[in-house]
């Protein structure tokens, strides 16, 4: 019996609900196509945006979307994609498999996205081979509503009023797609660019650093050096990638023992979380600059017979586990990680929307962001779990349970707990500190794990009810099984 204490008298930290932000990049099939199809498309659309994409994306609590990458953010030129369409450039989008890229969808197409799924704007401006002046002039284009060329620019093409725009990007990548720049290169260049990104009256911008890919300690190091007084955030981007960088592997069809090894892969992001923290509080001693993951989740080789530079890959129950324990960690270090951005929302990377046409699979890390949606915007709760090393390597065991847990303001407890075993389902006896559980209810995602959606066959991998637990006077007693994601809510 694994025993679980959740001290509901210990509230840690706010879970941001940015935590469970997305990202969107012209890149495959997720802006055109996945997200967007244009007015005239026979796919039901509001305003070019599909319908039932952003439904579903809705119903998961979508919070904020980066855009428009990535590598092509450092490669676009917002002025671009704004206007007539038909006047618009046509580009090759060089970085993404040589697709031709028309610029319909730009800035009003994007502002109009984040108004119908009701999420914040976070915009990614281009630093590696766009202008200061450029950078500036969109940030003015965007949120200025007084007497100048950028805001009369905007009102000439159809949007009168400014947006609000709180999360801006300097650059993306810059130690390599986005510039090949030295750390002390970038922390200069940043310094200059986000000068010029202006606060307009009513808009406060909450400046994004790029931060350090992986483990690349030294880009730290370098850009807080320099520039920590200058930004909000600094960015970590970390993928999860069973192979390693070259040899990533396939999504669907893997063994046992590159189960646990990507398992181990995926946690290895607390440890990067608190290393890149630590260098950071050196130059910043009031931990004012908040760390963001921009970038996270898994990477494998793409699907048989697709565009290379698509990047469109399958997603099973091994990808719900990434997710789940991704977003426990977040939550754990909630102090500060403040936002965090699964690669990519649709058909691209770690998907939570997979589409064919008019067809639209949820994939499980879809619903595993469905089942811990509850954490958004609930205070984090102390808690601790006994576990035990599982795994086939010694070079490659894991616990084999993981949670987080969290209190929201009407006063329910919510917990999410992974179990990271292919073979053994586990006994678990939670205890709540401080508060006697009189309703509860669960739901659990679990299956094979390589069990996934397909078009045709959609719900392989869904969410269930779970009803086998027992209300004790101090907690709840269940088992949980083999390979699944749980979630608890307890009033
Ligand atoms: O998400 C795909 C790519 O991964 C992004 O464009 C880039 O920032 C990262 O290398």
């Amino acid at each position: 019996m694994a025993k679980y204490i959740i001290n509901t008298e210990k509230k840690l930290s706010k879970i941001n609900k940015e935590i469970y932000g997305h990202f969107s990049e012209h890149l495959g099939r997720c802006i055109y196509e996945g997200l967007y199809v244009g007015e005239d498309s026979d796919i039901p659309n509001v305003n070019g945006m599909r319908k039932d994409v952003i439904e579903a994306l809705k119903e998961i609590k979508v919070p904020v979307l980066r855009w428009p990458g990535g590598c092509f953010a450092d490669e676009y030129h917002w002025k671009d994609g704004i206007g007539p369409r038909e006047n618009r450039k046509k580009i090759i989008n060089t970085h993404w498999g040589g697709a031709v890229e028309d610029n319909s969808f730009g800035t009003h197409e994007f502002m109009e996205l984040c108004r119908q799924l009701e999420c914040e704007p976070y915009i990614n401006g281009n630093l590696g081979s766009g202008t200061v002046q450029e950078m500036s002039e969109w940030v003015e284009y965007l949120t200025f509503n007084g007497v100048s060329p950028m805001a009369e620019l905007r009102k000439q093409n159809g949007q009168e009023e400014a947006w609000k725009v709180k999360y801006f990007g300097v650059g993306n990548e810059n130690w390599g797609c986005g510039g090949n720049m030295t750390p002390e290169f970038y922390g200069n260049m940043y310094r200059r660019y986000q000068t010029y990104c202006r606060n307009y009256p009513g808009n406060k911008l909450y400046k994004i650093a790029c931060g350090p890919n992986v483990e690349d300690y030294n880009w730290t190091e370098g850009v807080m050096k320099v520039a920590a007084n200058f930004m909000d955030a600094l960015t970590l981007h970390y993928y999860t990638h069973p192979g390693g960088w070259l040899n990533k592997g396939p999504a669907r069809d893997f063994d046992d023992n590159t189960w646990y090894i990507t398992m181990k892969k995926t946690l290895k992001m607390d440890e990067l979380i608190n290393n890149h923290l630590e260098i950071m509080n050196k130059y910043d001693k009031e931990e004012r600059v908040d760390l963001i993951i921009d970038e996270w989740g898994s990477w494998y080789d793409v699907e048989a017979g697709t565009n290379p530079g698509f990047l469109y890959q399958q997603n099973t129950m091994r990808d719900a586990l990434i997710a789940g324990i991704n977003l426990n960690i977040f939550n754990k270090h909630s102090n500060r990680v403040k936002m965090a951005n699964l690669a990519q929302i649709v058909n691209v990377l770690q998907s939570v929307i997979l589409t064919e046409g008019e067809k639209i699979i949820l994939t499980p890390t879809y619903h595993v962001f469905n089942m811990y949606k509850d954490h958004q915007e609930a205070m984090l709760l102390e808690s601790y779990i006994e576990t035990k090393e599982i795994g086939l390597e010694e070079e490659n065991l894991v616990p084999n349970l993981h949670e987080s847990s969290s209190m929201d303001e009407s006063g329910r407890v919510i917990f999410t707990i992974n179990n990271l075993s292919i073979t053994e389902d586990y006994k678990v006896e939670a205890e709540l500190l401080g508060k006697k559980p009189i309703k509860v209810s669960a739901s659990i995602l679990n299956n094979e794990m390589t069990a996934y959606n397909t078009f045709d066959n959609p719900d392989v991998v869904n969410i269930k009810e779970f009803v086998d637990f027992k209300i004790t006077e101090v907690g709840i007693n269940f088992t949980i099984p083999k390979c699944s994601v749980m979630r608890f809510i307890i009033e």
